[in-house]
C-alpha cells in the first residue's frame, strides 16, 4: 500500500497556521504535505495531489506584490480550498473583487451557513457556527460561477463555493481549534470532496517507515545518538523493529541529566527492547570542560562540542558503520525549506547530532522526517515505548547545564537533580504534570539564610518554573495551586540539606524566556 497516494498538498502563503492545516488533515487519516507557494510548479504536478489547500498569509492580494496562485494548481483540475489569503487570491484571480478594510476582524465571529449542501453540509442545526477570523481584506464580489455558502457580520462573503469546478474559499480558519466545525470541514474536503481514503494511520506509517529504512540501509550498520528525548527514542524503537541488531546507539551521560535518567534510558532500550546501547560515561569530562565558565552561550557551546567529541570517539570504536540516524521531524524540514525560500521563521540553533563534521562520511537515516511531534508521540506509544517517556516535557540539549546558573559543578548538579525530582514527582502525584507544558527546578548560586529545626542554614536557593504554552515561543507562567507549591517547597527544604529557600517564577515569555539561561 502507498500511504502517500491519497495526498493533499498545502501551499503555504506564510500563515502562522499553515502547519496546523496539515496536522488537522492528518488527524483524519489523510497524508498532507506543505510546500512554499513559490515552489517550482513542476513539483506540484509531480506530486499529483488529490486536492490542494491554499493557506492564509500576511500579504494582501490588493498589493501588486502579493503572492499569486501558480497556474498549475488550476490545471491539475483537482478540488481547491482557499483559506483566508488563499480565498482572497482565488476570488481575485477568478474574476471577483477583494477590498482592503481598515477594520481588521480578529477573533470569534458568527458564521451564518447559507448553503449546507456543500462544504458546510450537516454542520450546524442552528445554521450558525462560532469561527476564528484573522483578516484585513475581504471578498466583496464573487467570481463568476461561485455562490455564497456562509456569511458573517463583517464579511458577507465569508465562505464561497463553485461546485462545478470544486473550488472553495473560507475567510475564517477551520484549522484552528476554536473554529467550531473546522475539523469537520477539513475532513469533508479531504474525504468527500477530494475522495481521499484513511490510510495515514500509526500502524501504516510504521510499516512504511520500516520498509523504507530496510530498503535504504540493506545490511549496513546504523549509528544513533540516543538522548532519552522523545524523537531519538522513537527513532531507536522504530529502527530496532526495522533492522534489529544492525542498529547501534550511543548514549552520552554528560552528568547534566535528570535523576535516574541514564538508568531509565538503559532500562527502556537495552533491557526491555534489546537495543544495543553503548553508554559513554562522560560526566567528569563535561564538568572539566565547563570548569570556570559562567556565560550561558559559552556553556552551551562547550556542552555541544564535548558531546560531539565523545560521540565521535565512541563511533570511531565501531567498525563498518555507514549510516547515521537522526530524529529530524517535519517542522524542522518545513522550517529549513521556508528559510531557504526566504519566507519563514528563523531556525533554532539548538545543538544536536546535526553538528557532526562532514568527514564522518555517513549517510543520514531520518525516519521521522515526515511527522509532526504529536504523530511521533503516537508512533512511540504504538511501538511500545512507555507513555511517561513519550509524553515527557521537553528537556534542553545542554540539560541541567543551563539550569545551574553561572558555573556548573557536581555538587550543584546533585542538589538540582534532587530538587527537580521532587517537583516532578509531586506534579505527577497531583495529576498536574500533563496540565503544564514544561516544569523544572533551577539552581540559584546565591546563599540565603534559613532556620531548619534549631539550626541556622545558609545555603543556595531553588527556583521552580512551570509554564503553559502551545508552541514554546510564548508562554504563561502556570497558576499552580498555592497548597501544591507549599508542599513541594517544604519537601525540598526538608529533604535537601543544602537548600535554604524555594521561590516560584512568575515571569511569562516574553519578556522572560522559559529557561533561566
Ligand atoms: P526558551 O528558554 O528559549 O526555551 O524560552 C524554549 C524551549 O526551548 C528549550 N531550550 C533548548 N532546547 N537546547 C535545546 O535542545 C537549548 O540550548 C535550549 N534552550 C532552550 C526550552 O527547554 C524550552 O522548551
Amino acid at each position: 500500500m502507498d500511504i502517500h497516494a491519497d495526498r493533499l498538498l498545502i501551499l503555504d502563503f506564510g500563515s502562522q497556521y499553515t502547519q496546523l492545516i496539515a496536522r488537522r488533515v492528518r488527524e483524519h487519516g489523510v497524508y498532507s504535505e506543505i510546500l512554499p507557494c513559490d515552489v517550482d510548479p513542476k513539483r506540484i504536478v509531480e506530486l499529483a495531489p488529490r486536492g490542494i489547500v491554499l493557506s492564509g498569509g500576511p500579504e494582501s492580494t490588493t498589493d501588486s506584490g502579493g503572492w499569486r496562485i501558480p497556474k498549475e494548481v488550476y490545471d491539475l483540475d483537482v478540488p481547491i480550498l482557499g483559506i483566508c489569503y488563499g480565498m482572497q487570491a482565488l476570488a481575485q484571480e477568478l474574476g471577483g473583487r477583494v477590498e482592503s478594510s481598515d477594520l481588521r476582524e480578529f477573533g470569534h465571529a458568527d458564521l451564518v451557513i447559507e448553503n449546507d449542501e456543500s462544504l458546510l453540509e450537516g454542520l450546524s442545526d442552528t445554521r450558525s457556527l462560532s469561527v476564528w477570523m484573522s483578516h484585513g481584506d475581504r471578498v466583496t464580489e464573487l467570481p463568476p460561477g461561485f455562490a455564497v455558502i456562509g456569511s458573517s457580520a463583517h464579511a458577507p462573503i465569508a465562505a464561497m463555493a463553485n461546485e462545478e469546478r470544486r473550488i472553495y474559499g473560507l475567510q475564517f480558519h477551520p484549522e484552528v481549534t476554536h473554529s467550531e466545525g473546522g475539523s469537520e470541514i477539513l475532513a469533508k474536503f479531504a474525504h468527500t470532496i477530494c475522495g481521499c481514503g484513511r490510510d495515514w494511520t500509526p500502524e501504516n506509517i510504521i510499516d512504511d517507515a520500516i520498509r523504507q529504512v530496510r530498503e535504504q540501509v540493506g545490511d549496513g550498520k546504523v549509528l544513533l545518538g540516543l538522548s532519552g528525548g522523545v524523537d531519538s527514542s522513537v527513532v531507536a524503537a522504530l529502527l530496532n523493529k526495522a533492522i534489529g541488531d544492525q542498529l547501534v546507539c550511543v548514549f552520552v551521560d554528560n552528568g547534566l541529566l535528570r535523576l535516574n535518567e541514564g538508568a531509565q534510558v538503559m532500562d527502556t532500550f537495552a533491557k526491555n527492547l534489546g537495543v544495543r546501547v553503548i553508554r559513554a560515561n562522560a560526566e567528569e569530562r563535561f564538568l572539566a570542560a565547563l570548569g570556570g565558565e559562567a556565560e550561558p552561550e559559552e556553556k552551551r557551546k562547550i556542552i555541544g562540542w564535548t558531546f560531539i567529541e565523545v560521540f565521535e570517539e565512541e563511533a570511531a570504536k565501531l567498525s563498518g558503520v555507514r549510516f547515521l540516524a537522526q530524529g529530524t521531524i517535519y517542522p524542522d524540514v518545513i522550517e529549513s525549506a521556508g528559510a531557504a525560500s526566504g519566507k519563514a521563521h528563523v531556525i533554532k540553533s539548538h545543538h544536536n547530532v546535526g553538528g557532526l563534521p562532514d568527514n564522518m562520511r555517513m549517510s543520514l537515516v531520518e525516519p521521522l522526517r515526515e511527522l509532526f511531534k504529536d504523530e511521533v508521540r503516537v508512533l512511540g506509544v504504538t511501538l511500545g515505548l512507555p507513555a511517561s517517556m513519550v509524553y515527557r516535557h521537553p528537556f534542553p540539549g545542554p540539560g541541567l547545564g543551563v539550569r545551574i546558573l553561572g558555573e556548573v559543578d557536581k555538587t550543584s548538579a546533585e542538589i538540582l537533580r534532587k530538587a527537580d525530582h521532587i517537583f516532578i514527582e509531586e506534579l505527577r502525584t497531583a495529576d498536574l504534570y500533563d496540565k503544564v507544558s514544561q516544569a523544572f527546578a533551577v539552581f540559584l548560586p546565591v546563599n540565603s539564610v534559613g532556620v531548619v529545626g534549631d539550626q541556622r542554614r545558609y545555603a543556595p536557593v531553588i527556583a521552580l518554573r512551570a509554564v503553559e504554552t502551545v508552541d514554546f515561543m510564548t508562554a504563561r507562567w502556570a497558576r499552580l495551586p498555592h497548597d501544591f507549591i507549599e508542599r513541594v517547597s517544604s519537601r525540598i527544604i526538608n529533604e535537601i540539606e543544602d537548600v535554604s529557600r524555594v521561590v516560584y517564577d512568575v515571569s511569562s515569555k516574553p519578556p522572560a524566556t522559559i529557561e533561566w539561561e
